[in-house]
This record gives structure tokens, C-alpha cells and sequence, in this order.
């Protein structure tokens, strides 16, 4: 039998199949893609940041979160959260300092880890980028419907929902709002888009002031009974605690469901609204003071988006109160809230659903353009077939990946419901996470010499707290998650056994430097 340690002897083996470093270093130095420039102070790098991590994990699983976990005290899952997020963000920045090419946590662990990580971490981000990109489409689509509401209009429920979701005997058939963005996306992806920073100030700009708008309209109309008591009370915890409840019952009966642990739980789900600060890391061979910017663009973006995201909690359940999102107030949770609840401020409503369906389309860009340029960059190594590679003659793009993503992203969006997708996502970024940090630990250990930029800070401590974090939060999420990365990183072994092994231009000492697919010129 193929047991545990012949897995890890396995695993110590294929480490052998990595990117050597200095020959990838020398090669891309040489197409110029070492050589970007650095252009990027404090200030673009806080921008990017923020500008990535605004979108439907805060204006929809906010209120989630509290329905289901937390409560008011939803605010303290944010802040856990984005411990996590910064721990982590640090780890990630180092990768990213080291390796000065652009990719992602797939080519800094090809490079340093070995192609049986890299697989897994490549394999891994197709939850963070193309379901992510679903879930944020979900999203869209219920603000949509609140939107055309206005003009008196609606879709009906079976056409705007997945099967597996029903409203007084009604069921779903199909997402189309959500699979319509998808698809028009991907066709504007197809047809070549460049990432204008004059856009992305005016869309982080635009999304800063509706947060602030309705934290400050929304102050005045808290009410304090809403916010009683702050930690909803779990029953079966205060059991445990006092000893009357076995750990095993507790954890798999009780554990978060309000209290502590739902405090937790909610970390989980809220993780969601701070997945994409990683682009600023990502940005570090363009920063012009890595060492200084770097930790300095994920704090404070991290820091700014938190400040945010707490007052913002903390009105959305003074406003309305937090059982009202299990139900009547699930969907486009701020629309409505603003809707019942502060009656004079419809425009406020209207202007904050219009700018989240614009907010919420960049998001879904970036991601989708986020997938495509990992499996670009596989299907370059060999690991995944050709297809994901194909350049179209005209547009430059990877067009064929972007057809085959729309297919994938598409059914997620169209026929999986918004709650199930946004906690993929946050279990499969938080374990892709989890593994930079270790990385990072291991990294100094193989390659002390290789120069790095930007060091992460109090090693091992900074990985080590970033990984239990990550992993603490990954617990919250619950067993059926568990059980969907399992079974999503079990076909990706099957695939990486049964294809990329055999084609692996590594393992024929084939080196590829890896580019952009949007920008071969970088
Ligand atoms: N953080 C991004 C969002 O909340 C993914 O939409």
C-alpha cells in the first residue's frame, strides 16, 4: 500500500523538480521581465490593495456571516480575519520580493518548492480566482435584481437562483444574471483589457466613499437593542466550558453557531472580503522601495479596509438586526437595510447599488484575469495542456482559456448557491496561504543566500502564527467545506498523476520563464 510516509517520501523527491532560480532569474532578466520598472510608491501600492479587496465579501457576506455565525460580533471576525490576512500578507510579500518575475504563489513555489507544491498551490487558486469570481457574480446578480426593482421590475426567482435554492415553495433553475456577467467578462477579457490605474483610482475611490457614506448616514439610525447582546449566545459552548459537554460533541454540534466559536466561523466566511490584497504583493518587483513599501502597502491597506469593514459591520447590524439577513434581508443585505431603515435615503440606495454592480464587475475581472495567467503559466511548465496557453493572433490574449474558464466559472455562477462558492473560496485561498507561510519557513532553511528584498519579519514566529491563524479559520468553515477542498485537491491529483507528470517540461530539463499573458512584453 501507498501509505503516509511513502507520500512524504514521494513528495521530498519531486522537490528535485523545481525552476532553478538562478537560471530563471538570468533568463528573465534577459527578456526584460526582471527588469520592470519600478514605479509604484506607498501610495499606488495602498490603492491597488484596496481597490482589489472591496467587492461582495463585504457588501454581501457581511451580512451572511452575521445571520449565520456571528451576530453583531461580526465586527471581531473581521479583525480576526485580517490578523490572518497581514501574517500571511507578509510571508506572500517575501515570496514575491525574491522572485522578481510576474506570476504568482504557483511560480515562486515552482521555483522553491518543487513542482508537486507548486501543483498544489497552482491547483488550489482556481478556487480562489475562478470560483471566487462566481461567488462575486452571485453577488452581482442579486444587486442587479434590487436595482431593476426600482423600475418596477424584476426577475423571477427560478431565473435568478440555483436549484438548490427555494423561497416559499419556489425553486430555482438557473443564475442567468450571474452567468450574463460572466459571460460578458470574459468576452471583454478576450478582447484585451489593460489594467488602467486611472480606473481603478476612481473605482477604490468611488467604493471607499459608499462604505463611508453609509457608515455615516447609518450611525444615526443604530439601535442599540440591535447590537444586544453583541455575542449572541451558543448554549452548547457554554456547556462546554463549563464542563457539562465533551470537546467532540461541542465541536461537531455547537461549534459555530453564535458565541466564541461563531466569532470564528464568521472569520471564515468574512476572509472572503480581504481575498485579492495578495495583488499588492504581486507587485513587488514594480515597487520602488520594496523593503520599505511593500510591508507598508499590505498593512496599510490591509489596516484601512479593516477600520472599514468594523464600523461597517457594525452599523449594517445596528441598522437592521442581524436575523433579518437569514431571511427578508439575505440578498443585497445593504440595499435593504437601507431600504427598511432609513427611509428618506433611497438615493443612497440606488447610488450604492449601482457603484457595487460597477465595483463588483472589476472584481470579477481581476480574478478571472488572475486564472488565467496561473494556468497560463502552467499550461507554459507543461502541467496543463496547451490549450490554457493558446495566444490569439490578434487580441494577444489566452483566449481558449478564457472560453474554457467561462464554461467552468459559468456553471459555479449559474447552478451553485452564493454561500457555498464564497466558502470554497475562502477555504481554498486560506490553504494556499497556509502553505506561502510555510514555505517561507522552508525557504530560509534551503536558499538562505538568495537575496530577498523584502524579509518578513520575526521569522518563525510572523509564518507560524500566520499558518494557525489560517488554519483556525479553515476549522471555522466547517466540515462540508473541508470535505469540498478535499475532494477538489483529490481530482487535482488525479489530474496532475495522470497528466502533468508525464508532460512536466521540467522533468525533461525543459525551463520556461513564464509571462504575462496580457502583457508578453513585461
Ligand atoms: N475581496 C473581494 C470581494 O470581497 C474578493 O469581492
Amino acid at each position: 500500500m501507498f501509505g503516509q510516509t511513502d507520500f512524504i517520501k514521494y513528495l521530498i523527491k519531486t522537490m528535485r523538480f523545481k525552476k532553478p532560480l538562478d537560471l530563471l532569474l538570468k533568463e528573465a532578466a534577459q527578456t526584460g521581465e526582471g527588469t520592470l520598472k519600478r514605479t509604484l510608491g506607498p501610495g499606488n501600492l495602498i490603492a491597488l490593495g484596496i481597490g482589489a479587496i472591496i467587492g461582495a465579501g463585504l457588501f454581501v457576506r457581511t451580512a451572511a456571516a452575521a445571520a449565520d455565525h456571528a451576530g453583531p460580533s461580526v465586527t471581531l471576525a473581521f479583525i480576526l480575519a485580517a490578523i490572518g490576512c497581514g501574517l500571511a500578507g507578509l510571508c506572500y510579500a517575501e515570496f514575491a520580493s525574491m522572485i522578481p518575475i510576474a506570476g504568482s504563489a504557483y511560480t515562486y513555489s515552482y521555483a522553491t518548492m518543487g513542482e508537486v507544491v507548486a501543483w498544489v498551490i497552482g491547483w488550489d487558486l482556481v478556487l480562489e480566482y475562478a470560483v471566487g469570481a462566481a461567488t462575486v457574480s452571485i453577488a452581482w446578480s442579486e444587486y442587479l435584481n434590487k436595482l431593476i426593482e426600482n423600475f418596477g421590475v424584476s426577475i423571477p426567482y427560478e431565473y435568478c437562483h440555483s436549484p438548490f435554492q427555494s423561497l416559499n415553495g419556489v425553486h430555482g433553475i438557473i443564475n442567468l444574471p450571474a452567468l450574463f456577467i460572466i459571460v460578458v467578462l470574459s468576452l471583454v477579457l478576450i478582447r484585451g483589457t489593460q489594467e488602467s490605474a486611472a480606473l481603478n483610482g476612481i473605482i477604490v475611490i468611488v467604493k471607499v466613499a459608499i462604505v463611508v457614506l453609509f457608515i455615516g448616514i447609518g450611525w444615526g439610525f443604530m439601535k442599540p437593542i440591535n447590537h444586544t447582546p453583541y455575542i449572541p449566545v451558543n448554549a452548547g459552548e457554554m456547556d462546554f466550558f463549563k464542563g457539562h459537554k465533551s470537546f467532540l460533541d461541542y465541536f461537531t454540534h455547537d461549534f459555530g453557531h453564535f458565541g466564541w466559536s461563531g466569532i470564528v466561523s464568521a472569520a471564515g466566511v468574512v476572509f472572503f472580503a480581504f481575498i485579492g490584497f495578495d495583488a499588492v504583493s504581486t507587485a513587488a518587483q514594480e515597487a520602488k522601495n520594496p523593503k520599505k513599501d511593500m510591508p507598508i502597502g499590505i498593512l496599510v491597506s490591509l489596516a484601512i479596509c479593516t477600520v472599514l469593514y468594523v464600523l461597517f459591520g457594525h452599523v449594517l447590524t445596528g441598522v437592521a438586526n442581524y436575523k433579518e439577513f437569514e431571511a427578508a434581508g439575505k440578498e443585497a443585505s445593504v440595499a435593504y437595510t437601507i431600504e427598511t431603515y432609513m427611509h428618506s435615503y433611497h438615493w443612497l440606495s440606488l447610488l450604492v447599488t449601482v457603484a457595487i454592480l460597477f465595483g463588483f464587475s472589476s472584481v470579477i475581472l481581476v480574478m478571472l484575469l488572475g486564472q488565467s495567467r496561473v494556468f497560463f503559466s502552467m499550461s507554459k511548465d507543461g502541467l496543463v495542456p496547451p490549450v490554457f496557453s493558446a495566444v490569439h493572433p490578434k487580441f494577444k490574449t489566452p483566449y481558449k482559456s478564457n472560453l474554457v474558464f467561462l464554461g467552468f466559472v459559468g456553471v459555479f455562477a449559474a447552478f451553485v448557491p452564493g454561500d457555498v462558492v464564497g466558502d470554497m473560496t475562502s477555504i481554498g485561498t486560506l490553504f494556499a496561504f497556509m502553505l506561502v507561510c510555510i514555505g517561507v519557513m522552508i525557504l530560509r532553511k534551503s536558499d538562505p543566500n538568495t537575496p530577498r528584498p523584502f524579509r518578513t519579519p520575526w521569522v518563525p514566529f510572523v509564518p507560524i502564527l500566520g499558518a494557525s491563524v489560517c488554519l483556525l479559520m479553515m476549522l471555522g468553515l466547517g466540515k462540508d467545506n473541508w470535505l469540498r477542498l478535499i475532494i477538489w485537491m483529490a481530482i487535482g491529483f488525479v489530474v496532475y498523476f495522470a497528466y502533468s507528470k508525464k508532460h512536466s517540461l521540467i522533468r525533461k530539463g525543459i525551463v520556461n520563464v513564464p509571462k504575462d499573458p496580457l502583457n508578453p512584453h513585461l
